[in-house]
């Protein structure tokens, strides 16, 4: 049940990102750090739902996980140079970043290119001050901009169905049971 309810917080927090923050769109190309983690593995559906093209970083063992759900490169962020292998794969650099963990908030702003925008739903007094004076940051926490009327998100409620009571918003549990059992290769609507 927990799990169950974990998934539509990381579905609803990674579309915000990719659609309120960062404005994806179908052609644009998109960095997706810890593209396996909750909010990571749903980005990187949603950015393709969106038509992306989608670069994302992840522990060896999860990168066939990532090309399954879509990713066109996934590039190893147990690696140092991570970053230089992403501006070499983005042609000089990543415009859009979505970074999803915070180990990876410095290594995004590598790999960000001059006037990028960089994303990310880590809590402030994790995030710390990650760099990157050529990059924009939006740090967001899920709170509704007031800028659209459905307040799932058009993209979430189409695709994965869930749905949404307003009321405050609870982050930070991970939901690992979850991300296992997709990582098993299930997509269906039903959790174990
Ligand atoms: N509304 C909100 O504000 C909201 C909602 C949900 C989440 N969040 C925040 O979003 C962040 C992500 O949450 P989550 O649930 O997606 O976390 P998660 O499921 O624990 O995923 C974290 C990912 O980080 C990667 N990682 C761990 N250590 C790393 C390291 N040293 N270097 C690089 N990557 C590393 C792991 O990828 P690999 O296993 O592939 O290495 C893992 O998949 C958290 O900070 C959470 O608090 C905010």
């Amino acid at each position: 049940m927990a799990d169950a309810a974990a998934a539509p917080i990381d579905a609803l927090t990674a579309e915000q990102g990719l659609t309120d923050e960062l404005a994806v769109g179908a052609g644009d190309q998109v960095l997706i750090t810890a593209g396996a983690g909750g909010v990571g593995h749903f980005a990187v559906q949603i950015a393709r739902i969106l038509g992306a093209e989608v670069v994302a970083t992840a522990s060896p063992q999860h990168h066939e996980f990532l090309h399954r759900l879509g990713a066109a490169v996934v590039i190893d962020h147990t690696r140092p140079d991570w970053p230089d292998q992403v501006r070499e794969v983005t042609d000089g650099g990543a415009r859009r970043i979505l970074a999803c963990a915070a180990p990876t908030l410095a290594g995004a702003a590598r790999a960000a290119r001059d006037g990028a925008v960089i994303a990310t739903p880590v809590h402030a007094e994790v995030a710390g001050r990650p760099g990157g004076q050529h990059a924009r940051w939006l740090r967001y926490d899920g709170q509704a901009r007031g800028s659209r009327p459905d307040p799932a998100g058009p993209v979430v409620r189409r695709r994965f169905a869930v749905g949404h009571r307003a009321g405050p918003r609870t982050t930070g549990r991970t939901p690992r049971r979850r991300t296992a059992w997709w990582k098993r290769g299930h997509t269906g609507a039903r959790s174990p």
